[in-house]
């Protein structure tokens, strides 16, 4: 089998958003987004981010970008020139191609299909750039929104993970989600 390729910098477009790299600039806009009570209660982190985590994070997510091969793409979500989300896709296996991927859209955005036009990218970017032949996804099984997202951006449900995360003080469950490049003939959302 072929290796799979390294993509950077990553620079991709949507409709109406640019997906990139972060840079320092960027850390103020990350951390409002990162610290934001409806994000956190979200992502399921112990605690949100000081500043100084948020700025150190940018600059290991920089150096692991210049890694070969690249296994982490950690990527800024753009609108209007101001970064109001992130979306991420890990490399999970070199040798199985398997990928993983996340998204963070600030509130501000809700609603208005960024989250499904940032996954669509990333599974775009995964197939179509680094040769993955699969990607995976999980959220919470009550998360009806990013459920959405993960199916408007051709995943299937594969089934839930009981206990999977142990966070604040309890266990959660995780929905688990999935599409294979062979699942996708041809474009599945022209004009992406
Ligand atoms: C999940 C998230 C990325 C969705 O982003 P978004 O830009 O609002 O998503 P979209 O506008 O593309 O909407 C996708 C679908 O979710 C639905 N949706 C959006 N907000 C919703 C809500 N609060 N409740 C129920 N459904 C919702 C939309 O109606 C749409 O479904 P539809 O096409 O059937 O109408 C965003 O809410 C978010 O960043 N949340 C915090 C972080 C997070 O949860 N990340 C995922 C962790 S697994």
């Amino acid at each position: 089998m072929t290796e799979l390729r390294s993509v950077r910098p990553v620079r991709m477009t949507g409709p109406g958003c640019l997906l990139r790299e972060w840079d320092d600039g960027d850390v103020p806009a990350l951390w409002a987004l990162l610290d934001d009570a409806r994000v956190a209660d979200r992502v399921l982190d112990e605690a949100p981010p000081s500043p100084d985590d948020v700025r150190a994070a940018v600059r290991a997510w920089r150096q692991a970008a210049e890694q070969s091969p690249r296994r982490e793409y950690r990527l800024a979500v753009v609108v209007a020139d101001r970064p109001v989300g992130l979306g991420n896709l890990a490399v999970e296996s070199s040798t199985h191609r398997r990928g993983e991927i996340g998204y963070v859209i600030h509130p501000d955005h809700w609603g208005r299909g960024l989250g499904t036009q940032v996954a669509r990218l990333l599974v775009r970017l995964g197939f179509e750039q680094l040769g993955l032949h699969r990607i995976e996804a999980t959220t919470r099984p009550d998360h009806t929104a990013s459920c959405r997202v993960l199916e408007k951006a051709g995943m299937r449900r594969e089934g839930i993970s009981r206990d999977h995360l142990h966070v604040r003080g309890r266990w959660w469950d995780s929905v688990r989600y999935a599409v294979l490049a062979t699942d996708r003939a041809g474009p599945v959302h022209p004009g992406d």
